[in-house]
This record gives C-alpha cells, sequence and structure tokens, in this order.
C-alpha cells in the first residue's frame, strides 16, 4: 500500500510538473515562438560568372554603367544619380523630363576616381538633381554622343501623415545566384515597392583577394536594373569597411564613399555614414555601426538633436537602419550589436521607434517589442521585457551573398524572438496611413508572392491604448 501511495505521489507530481510546463510555454508541445519549418543544407552560395547577363557591359564606346539614384535631399523632392564611365570622363550632366513635359532640363555633376591598392576605378559621377515636383514620374538620360542611356524614377508623394508608400528591405546582397534571385523577387512581389531601404554590405568586394575592387563594378551593374530605377537608402556594413593596412590603404569606407552618395547634409550630418531623410510618411534614419558612436562623439551628438526633431505627426513612422543588429539569437553576431545596444536603445523607446532593420547575421530574425534598458550593473534588471514602447527589431541580412546562410542558432530561442529562419529572401515594409503598416517576408525558396512571415505594425506615436 505504502509502496502504490510512493508511487501515486510520484505521478501527481510528474503531472504537476506537466501542467506547470504547458502553462509556461516551455515545451515544444505548445511553442510561443516560431522557427521556420524549413530545413535547408548548410551550403555557401556562389557567385555569378564574370560571363553572367547581369553583370554585361552596356554596349558603346565609354557607355555610362552602374547607374544608380538615392534621395537627393531631405523630403524627396532631390535625387543624386550616378553613373560610371570606363573609358574617359565623358559629361557628368543629367538630362531629365517629366512624362509629360517637352522641354529637357539639366543638372551638372562632378566626376571622381579613386584607387584602392593596384584597382583605379573608372570616371565616377554624381549628379544631384533638386526641386522636382513631388509624386511625379521623370525620364533622365546619361554619357554623350551615341552613347547615352535611358531610365526613369517617381518622386514621392509630399511628406505628411497619411502619404501611403511602399519600402523593399534589402541586405547584405553581394552577387551570387540567390542574390539575383532575392532582387527577381522584390521586382515581381505583387506588393510593389518603390525605394529600397539597404541595411549594408553591398558587393563583397573585401572577400576577394586584395580586396578585389572589380567586385564594385560587377555589383554595380548587377544591382542597375533596379537602383537606375528606384532610389536605394544605403547603410553602410563592415564590408563596406575596406581598411587594409597590408594593402596600404588605412581609409575606412573609400571605395562605398566613393561610389555612394548620400544627402547627408540635408540632414546636418557631417558623415555620410549616417543621415536622415523624410519620404511620405516616414522619417528613416541610418547609423554606422562601424563609425564611433559611444558618447560624445560626432554620430551621438547627431542622433541626440536628431531624434527629438522628428515630428511624428508630419512623419508618423520612425525607422531606423544600421548593419549591425542589436538583438540577435544566431550564432553568428551574437552580442556584436551590444555596445551600440548599451548606448542608443534607451533613446529608441524614449523616442518610440517604430521598427529597426538590421542586417549583418545571414538570416531572418524578427523581435517582440522588447527593451533591457532598466539594467544599472548593480540592479539585476538585465533581461529583456515586454516593452510596448520600443520598437521591432527585424534582421534581414539573408540577401544572398557568398558567404551564405547563418545557419546556427543560439539553442533554445529566446521568448522575445518571434521570427527565426535561415533562409535567403527579401522584406517589404507597407505604409497604409498613419496608424498601420505591415510588413513582409518573402524568402527565395518560395514563389515571390508567398509571405513567409508578416506583421501588422501598429504606430507607436499614433497607437490607441491597449493596441499591441
Ligand atoms: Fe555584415
Amino acid at each position: 500500500m505504502r509502496s502504490n501511495s510512493r508511487v501515486g505521489v510520484v505521478i501527481v507530481s510528474l503531472l504537476l510538473a506537466w501542467v506547470l510546463l504547458v502553462i509556461t510555454g516551455e515545451i515544444f508541445f505548445f511553442p510561443v515562438r516560431k522557427i521556420g519549418s524549413f530545413v535547408r543544407n548548410d551550403y555557401l552560395s556562389v557567385d555569378m560568372p564574370i560571363h553572367s547577363d547581369v553583370f554585361r557591359v552596356p554596349p558603346g564606346y565609354n557607355a555610362p554603367q552602374q547607374v544608380h539614384i538615392t534621395q537627393g535631399d531631405h523630403v524627396g523632392r532631390g535625387v543624386i544619380v550616378s553613373w560610371i564611365t570606363p573609358d574617359e570622363p565623358g559629361s557628368s550632366t543629367v538630362f531629365y523630363w517629366p512624362e509629360n513635359g517637352d522641354f529637357k532640363w539639366q543638372a551638372h555633376g562632378f566626376v571622381l576616381t579613386y584607387k584602392y591598392f593596384t584597382y583605379t576605378s573608372g570616371y565616377i559621377h554624381h549628379c544631384p538633381i533638386h526641386n522636382l515636383e513631388f509624386d511625379t514620374k521623370y525620364y533622365y538620360e546619361v554619357g554623350i554622343g551615341n552613347t547615352t542611356r535611358q531610365f526613369w524614377f517617381e518622386t514621392p508623394p509630399p511628406v505628411g501623415p497619411d502619404v501611403p508608400y511602399t519600402f523593399g528591405v534589402i541586405g547584405d546582397l553581394g552577387q551570387t545566384y540567390n542574390s539575383n534571385t532575392t532582387l527577381t523577387h522584390y521586382e515581381k512581389n505583387p506588393v510593389k515597392g518603390q525605394t529600397v531601404l539597404y541595411v549594408g554590405d553591398l558587393s563583397y568586394a573585401d572577400d576577394y583577394p586584395f580586396h578585389d575592387n572589380t567586385k564594385w563594378d560587377t555589383w554595380g551593374r548587377f544591382t542597375e536594373r533596379i537602383a537606375a530605377y528606384q532610389p536605394w537608402i544605403w547603410t553602410a556594413g563592415n564590408h563596406e569597411i575596406d581598411f587594409a593596412p597590408q594593402l596600404g590603404e588605412t581609409i575606412p569606407f573609400k571605395p562605398y564613399t566613393s561610389r555612394y552618395h548620400v544627402p547627408y547634409r540635408a540632414s546636418n550630418s557631417t558623415s555620410p555614414l549616417w543621415y536622415s531623410i523624410k519620404r511620405a510618411s516616414a522619417h528613416i534614419i541610418v547609423m554606422s555601426s562601424y563609425s564611433a558612436f559611444g558618447k560624445y562623439t560626432p554620430q551621438y551628438k547627431w542622433l541626440r538633436k536628431e531624434l527629438p526633431m522628428v515630428n511624428r505627426t508630419e512623419t508618423p513612422w520612425l525607422i531606423i537602419l544600421m548593419h549591425s543588429p542589436i538583438y540577435n539569437s544566431y550564432v553568428n553576431h551574437y552580442m556584436e550589436g551590444e555596445t551600440v545596444r548599451v548606448v542608443y536603445e534607451k533613446w529608441f523607446v524614449e523616442y518610440k521607434v517604430d521598427v529597426v532593420f538590421a542586417g549583418h547575421v545571414h538570416a531572418y530574425e524578427r523581435f517582440e517589442r522588447v527593451s533591457n534598458i532598466a539594467d544599472n550593473t548593480l540592479n539585476g534588471l538585465h533581461r529583456p521585457i515586454n516593452d510596448q514602447s520600443a520598437p521591432v527589431y527585424i534582421t534581414i541580412g539573408d540577401g544572398g551573398n557568398v558567404e551564405g546562410l547563418a545557419t546556427a542558432m543560439i539553442d533554445l530561442q529566446p521568448s522575445y524572438s518571434a521570427y527565426r529562419e535561415a533562409s535567403f529572401g527579401h522584406g517589404i515594409l507597407d505604409i497604409k496611413n498613419r496608424t498601420h503598416a505591415h510588413f513582409s517576408w518573402n524568402r527565395n525558396q518560395d514563389g515571390y508572392a508567398v509571405m513567409a512571415d508578416s506583421i501588422w505594425l501598429h504606430n507607436r506615436y499614433f497607437r490607441q491604448p491597449g493596441q499591441a
């Protein structure tokens, strides 16, 4: 009898433990967080061969190539057109005209070259165009003589709180077969992106011997099919640093800043590596994970001024781009963003940032709204907690570069990691109005219309009480 009652106690105890585990959601039968179901082999991603059509040099003597545009002012009435002529400087003038206009306007840019170890760049042209009409399709032409090339872009609607606008989100793209699929899926996504938010790591030239800068040229030609037609908002990643004293190259970011100009002065920044723009209903802040960011540094001082100036009744959506994520539950780059988090997270919460996009980790991850700002080193409060004033952090460094996917995850998925999956893909941030935006993640192994993960974002500034 006694032995039977002991067995009974053990069974009851086990049942109680089971119930407790179920209630706390700590067992896999009742998951509270998601890991993508796709099981992928851990293979490297392969660069497309040099003779691929995506790298084709446009025909004609000194034909402009690697054409790309970005926003050229603070509000979207400006565009910077950039391109490279390979043989001689040619002209830095852009001719442009509105879709229904007869008159061709001209804007005059400038040309530069740079050297990197034994490489000398082509003639890199940058031409800012100002005072465009909002919400207008423009055609533009670069080059001279018989080798001109024509493209087009659309300016955004005037800045305003309820202006719908759709951003693509791409990071760590590189130039592999997977990179090409990512761009094709972005082009074909039925939700049409109008501007790309690019979260850093462009060509991966520094993965090649002597930082082979011809890889910057092939990347420029590869991305032209989208970057010539809609602005890409650039963020610098670690593969843009190109600091190589062993090659005599000691100026960080030289190839990147020579090739990709941004309108940093329009937001009173002193560096192209951190700046802001307003576009439609969004205020977008670009930060540099690889520039000094501690207290009193130029980046810190700029952001301290910038955040209070964001007018959420004009641009309700406050979005931050940075390369290295400050929340990450992959083994790759685990904790690398921690120092940035310690300095800046409290501001992200104080100013109710809606979403922070990062790259660097070659995978996808979305977090719950959490913060970890209570810790003062003595109080033991160093765990992320639910915080409805905190941004949603999204890692989308899965553009498809040559380094392959980051498949190793921290064993137990943290409760604040809402979804993680090591697959290549791109994101779409579809802003509907001042209160609602829809974010979706498209992974390359699905059809381009399939959303593998998606979430409705409720604006943090115009959030209704009780709304998550
Ligand atoms: Fe990176």
